[in-house]
């Protein structure tokens, strides 16, 4: 296999190529003075299984991988994998009301009209992935339970009964207990998040969740973990989105420790730990094998 770096992801996509011991591809990508893409394959890549790293956040992102998709193929690439550390729309996987677009489905169907198969890691809703038929997902939870194990945590929660699982996992791993958070409204302005069985007073409590955009549901458990007695919070995601002043909001906001993994670029504040390996591992497993 060999691999090559979208504009977005370039350093996942060496990080990538190294853990797999496989060659990066070299590739013209710069942006017209109106915004469009122009992208040129500058390697050989004939025959070849070539994986294309890209996060299709922002939209630009997602054409540029249209675009990287349609010159390999020309170029002679033989199978074609889109490697998307983060999968952007992958929270609309339904119309939520009548006439609006289910943007999971219309975004990794351009995707499949390019490529062969699809790759990504902890995506929102990992039910989006049969829009593009062949697709699997990696996930990081193993990479974050490790370092929040070194940050000495006492138990992991889950921002909701929804992301449960993962946090779930990130316990199992940290060799911590689990529990989620509940929501209870005590006026029109008030609103009481708790864990739902555990005390946390006197404890580091890890927050896990598969994203953060605007640092909104992490701030407002931070503030009331800190109220009930935690000694220290930190939250934990797959993906750092973050969304304006995000980082220092929440860093100001009761959390002490952020840490995202490298799908998205890192943001100073933030402690990063590496998706690669995870990705690296599931292609790994899927290399067919040689007759
Ligand atoms: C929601 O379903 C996701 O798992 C995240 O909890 C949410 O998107 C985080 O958004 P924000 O950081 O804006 O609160």
């Amino acid at each position: 296999m060999q691999v090559l770096a979208g504009s977005a992801s370039k350093p996942f996509a060496t990080a990538l190529a190294a853990d797999m011991a496989a060659p990066l591809v070299d590739a013209d990508i710069r942006r017209f003075p109106d915004g469009e893409a122009y992208v040129r394959v500058l390697g050989d890549v004939r025959g070849t299984d070539l994986a294309i790293v890209q996060a299709t956040t922002p939209d630009a992102h997602l054409v540029e991988m249209l675009l990287l998709a349609d010159a390999a193929r020309e170029a002679g690439a033989r199978r074609l994998t889109a490697v998307v550390p983060y999968l952007g729309y992958a929270r609309q996987d339904r119309a939520f009301a009548p006439g609006e677009a289910v943007s999971s489905r219309a975004t990794l169907r351009a995707l499949a009209s390019g490529f062969d198969r699809l790759v990504t890691v902890d995506p929102h809703k990992p039910d989006v992935l049969r829009f593009f038929g062949d697709a699997d997902a990696a996930t990081a939870v193993p990479q974050l339970a490790a370092e929040l194990a070194r940050w000495g945590i006492d138990l992991v929660l889950a921002p909701d009964k929804g992301a449960r699982d993962r946090a779930e996992a990130a316990a199992r791993l940290a060799g911590v207990p689990v529990d989620h958070m509940e929501k209870t409204r005590l006026s029109a302005t008030e609103v009481r998040m708790a864990a739902k069985e555990l005390d946390v007073r006197g404890r580091r409590v890890a927050i896990v969740d598969d994203l953060i955009a605007s640092g909104g549901t992490m701030a407002t458990a931070a503030l009331q973990l800190k109220a009930q007695g935690a000694t220290q919070v930190y939250a934990a995601c797959t993906h750092g989105v973050f969304t304006d002043d995000a980082v220092p909001r929440l860093l100001g906001s009761g959390i002490d420790r952020l840490l995202a993994t490298d799908t998205l670029p890192h943001r100073p504040g933030c402690h990063t730990v590496s998706a690669a390996p995870a990705v690296a591992g599931l292609l790994r497993a899927q290399i067919p094998p040689r007759l």
